[in-house]
């Protein structure tokens, strides 16, 4: 029996086709097939039909010789993916009737047993769901390492000064250990957004069969346990129907590509020549076949522009989505490929990040630089006359405004300006306002809950690392 290929379903129809006389044109084959993308989900496929199978045959309605044969079917038919010798085929249409043909193929008629009380309306939401959850739970590790990354950065660089900056305008010192961390709690919240489309998706299809359920006495609970979910959906018709859990993903997937994609826009103006910042290594830069002194950062720029792709694949999913009644249509096949292409492209972006964040060295010097011009302690230096002279903050504002002008027009800094120049404009300055006006001292002050002092900022990589990492 197990070689009998007499009874290998030549095509899908042979499997569907019981009223159909003619096999299906080849257009129709060619817009039908779905098995060059979701042939991804096989091991999804297989650990769901052997979960089935198992249930089946507690419940009696299947022998325990039919599952057992079912299921070491199955074990064979993984091998031969995970070999590359099974033969996929597009007649076939998609993943559920490739493996089940195989299986007949295999074991013969019990193989026409396992589709009992299923549908693969019910097999296919299960597979992608499945498909889904080890994807959100492989990109959190993706995301973690990006915040190991920056945290090792971050720590490095605690009280390395920068320019902080409003409108790409400098506006008051910063470290860029703080910058850094900025981006540790957007991944930090992308990494709950995962975990929140994690939790809610985690309800099994699985058992609801085309729609209405199922006259046969299955136990769902039996097999969402077996698939780790946290138990069967509730409603036959949602379980069928419901995308929301790939949206969701996709609309995670895309925030976090946006989140990648400021980061790659810093590192584009950080490596140019005119900020110079930042230098990727060799393993991370790319020159140009023309311009012998070009050190383009190609991936940021890849990151950047990446992030098209994978909310066009939210979009592309919500449109497909929108107009679908209760509860199956074939349009609903659409749904796998932006999924998986948005997993696939955010995995590459998560690695990209996280290997220029290790191959990056920081121009410390520049950036201390920057972080004093542009009046950058202006702020620190209105601050000091509400602080010693008891000034309210709208008039040292006015007051200290005066004071940019007057060294905006003698081109210099604030701390460029003769102590007379200042008590000029308001004579209760003292020598002592010098100490504020330097960006080292500026960041040094900012000691509130969440501000830029260095010693807040270890202490912060400090809370992240046992937040994030443990
Ligand atoms: N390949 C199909 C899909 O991805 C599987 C479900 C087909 N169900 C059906 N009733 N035609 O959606």
């Amino acid at each position: 029996m197990a070689d009998d290929k007499s009874k290998s379903p030549a095509d899908a129809s042979t499997i569907w086709g019981g009223r159909f006389e003619a096999g299906p044109d080849a257009v129709m084959e060619a817009i039908n097939a779905s098995i060059d993308f979701d042939q991804r989900m096989y091991a999804q496929d297989i650990a769901a039909s052997q979960a089935h199978a198992r249930m089946l045959a507690n419940q009696k309605i299947i022998s325990t010789d039919d599952a057992d044969a079912i299921i070491a079917g199955l074990d064979t038919i993984r091998s031969e993916i995970e070999a590359s010798s099974f033969e996929f085929s597009r007649a076939l249409e998609d993943i559920h009737m490739n493996v089940e043909a195989r299986l007949t193929e295999l074991i013969g008629d019990a193989a026409g047993r396992l589709h009992t009380a299923r549908s693969r309306n019910d097999q296919v939401a299960v597979d992608f769901k499945l498909w889904a959850r080890a994807a959100l739970d492989a990109m959190d590790g993706d995301m973690q390492a990006l915040q190991s990354a920056l945290l090792d950065q971050a720590e490095a660089h605690a009280a390395s000064v920068m320019p902080g900056m409003t409108h790409l305008q400098t506006a008051q010192p910063v470290t860029l250990g703080h910058h850094l961390m900025a981006y540790v709690e957007m991944v930090g919240r992308d990494r709950g957004r995962a975990a929140d489309c994690r939790a809610r998706l985690n309800e099994s299809p699985l058992g609801a069969a085309a729609l209405a359920g199922t006259s046969f006495p299955i136990d769902r609970d039996a097999t969402a346990a077996a698939l780790e979910f946290d138990g069967p959906a509730r409603n036959s018709m949602d379980a069928v129907s419901d995308r929301d859990f790939a949206m969701e993903f996709l609309a995670f997937a895309s925030i976090l590509s946006v989140h990648l994609s400021r980061l790659a826009e810093e590192y584009v103006i950080w490596c140019s020549a005119q900020f110079s910042y930042a230098r990727l290594g060799d393993a991370f830069s790319t020159g140009s076949s023309i311009m012998p002194q070009k050190r383009n950062p190609d991936a940021a720029e890849l990151v950047r522009g990446k992030a098209g792709r994978v909310i066009g694949a939210l979009h592309g999913l919500m449109i497909v989505m929108k107009g679908m009644p209760m509860t199956y249509g074939k349009d609903m096949q659409e749904d796998k490929e932006p999924v998986f292409e948005a997993t696939e492209t955010l995995q590459l972006c998560l690695a990209a990040m996280t290997g220029m964040l290790g191959d990056t060295k920081f121009n410390t010097d520049r950036m201390a630089a920057d972080a004093g011009t542009g009046f950058s302690t202006a702020t620190d230096l209105a601050d000091w006359l509400v602080r010693v002279l008891g000034m309210p903050f709208r008039q040292a504002h006015h007051v200290t405004g005066a004071i940019v002008k007057l060294a905006e027009d003698k081109g210099c800094g604030l701390e460029g300006l003769a102590l007379s120049d200042m008590q000029g404009v308001e004579a209760g300055i003292t020598a002592d306002i010098f100490e504020v006006l330097g960006a080292e001292n500026s960041v040094n002050s900012r000691t509130s809950f969440g501000g830029t002092a260095p010693g807040n900022v270890r202490a912060a990589v400090a809370a992240a690392r046992k937040r994030f990492l443990d």
